[in-house]
Parts: structure tokens; sequence; C-alpha cells
């Protein structure tokens, strides 16, 4: 387990934290359509933290090629009808490149801003000429409507309790999932950014925002950066 990481609950976990089986429990919310309206048809994607393939496998019934990554094996051991790739993602080098690196789940927000730096640098070593990356960042009210509870339709309840500056621009985050036959628990760190932070973060890798796609700014479509 990463410092500062920890989870709770049946079955395997990730060094993040993670539960697998509650991954596969986890519905897809609108992801995969938000991702098919700002990318083109059919295009070839590299998914970042794919997990148990949750938005892996609506992209592939859309029609898009996924090459799905992930650093957990019981992760990607779920995955069907996609190339998956066992790989912490910062040292991650395919040799090839895609019209499409999806960076997805809030991992921009890495506590360790190395991490995050190696994140997107993988991101742009896989980019084709004329490809885009795809990134979910957080909510402006991440960090400060906390605690809040969201009972999901399919019947259970997601808790964010706690929420804790432990130094250095990092915070120490603490959410529960709730089943009626079981309980898993995540602890993470994560480093909030303004949209400032965040576009500097980009910069910083040669990056930049092309489009914030939602109204939320959470989900925002980055390009190489031009020359100045
Ligand atoms: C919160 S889960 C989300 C999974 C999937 N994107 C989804 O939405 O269902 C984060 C996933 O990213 C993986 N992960 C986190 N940091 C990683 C890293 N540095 N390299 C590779 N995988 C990583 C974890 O193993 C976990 O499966």
């Amino acid at each position: 387990m990463r410092k500062g990481y920890q989870g709770t609950g049946p079955g395997a976990i990730t060094p993040d934290g993670c539960a697998v089986e509650l991954y596969t429990r986890l519905p897809v919310g609108a992801e995969p359509d938000i991702i098919a309206a700002a990318v083109p048809a059919g295009a070839r994607i590299l998914e970042l933290g794919c997990g148990v393939g949750r938005m892996t496998h609506p992209l592939l019934e859309r029609g898009f090629t996924v090459t799905a990554v992930d650093e957990s094996a019981e992760m990607t051991d779920h995955i069907r009808g996609a190339r998956a790739v066992c790989s912490p993602i910062e040292r991650l080098d395919l040799g090839e490149t895609f019209d499409v690196v999806l960076l997805a789940s809030f991992l921009v927000h890495a506590g360790d801003a190395e991490v995050r730096r190696g994140l997107l640098r993988t991101c742009l070593r896989h980019l084709a000429p004329g490809g885009m990356v795809l990134i979910q960042r957080e909510g402006e009210d991440y960090h400060t409507d906390v605690p809040r509870e969201r009972v999901d339709p399919a019947g259970f309840t997601v808790r964010i309790t706690a929420d804790e500056p432990i130094g250095d621009g990092v915070h120490q985050v603490r959410c529960e999932y709730v089943f009626p036959d079981a309980e898993w628990t995540q602890t993470f760190l994560s480093r909030p950014m303004t949209r400032r932070q965040f576009e500097d973060a980009l910069a910083e890798v040669g990056l930049e925002v092309d489009a914030y796609l939602t109204e939320d700014r959470i989900w925002v479509r980055a390009l190489p950066a031009k020359p100045e």
C-alpha cells in the first residue's frame, strides 16, 4: 500500500486503497457519453487507471478501441474485449501512440506532485499527432463540502467522511461505500488544485487546456502546448 493510502473491506485492495469488488459493483455514470462527445468516432483510446473496466466496457460498446492500463492485475483481470496492460502509469512506455489518452478518476490530483508529473508525461508520450488528452479533475467544492453523502439509486450510499489538510498542500480524504451486504472504505491523498494551479500543472509538462467540456469544469480536453 502506498504511504497515506488505505482500503478496508472484502477482497483485494489496490496500492491506492481501491477495493476491486467494490469497483465491479459501482455503476458507470455519464463519463462514457462525455468522452464520446469529445473525441473522434472510432478513436483509439489509451485509458490510464482503468480499474475493472467500468468505463472501458461502455467505451468499447460505443465503437472505440481501448488499451486499458492499471497497476493492479486484480483490476485488469476483469477487462474484457480490450487489451489490458498491468503497469504503473508513471513508468508506462508502450512505444506506440493513441488518438486519445484518458486520465480520469481524479488521478491528476495525486498527492505526490512528482507522481502527477509522471502521469501527465505518460499522457504526452503516448499521444499521436493531432491527438488529445482527456482529464477528469475534482469539482470546485470537492474538499469543502465535507462531510457529504449520496444515496445511489442502485442501492448503496457513498460518504466522504473526512478531508484533512496534512501539509504541503496535500489533503487526506476518507470515503466509505455502504451496501446492504458489504462495506468498503478508502483513504487517499489528494492535492487540491484551483483552475490556475491545474493549468500550471499542465504547462509544466507541455500540455494546455483546449476546452473545459462540462459546465463544472471537471472534464477537460488538453493538447500539446503550442510553441510561443
Ligand atoms: C478510483 S479507481 C477508478 C477506476 C476506473 N477509472 C473507474 O472509474 O472505475 C483508480 C484506479 O487507478 C489505479 N491507479 C491509481 N494510481 C495508479 C498508478 N499510478 N498507476 C497505475 N494505476 C493506478 C488503481 O489501481 C485503481 O484501479
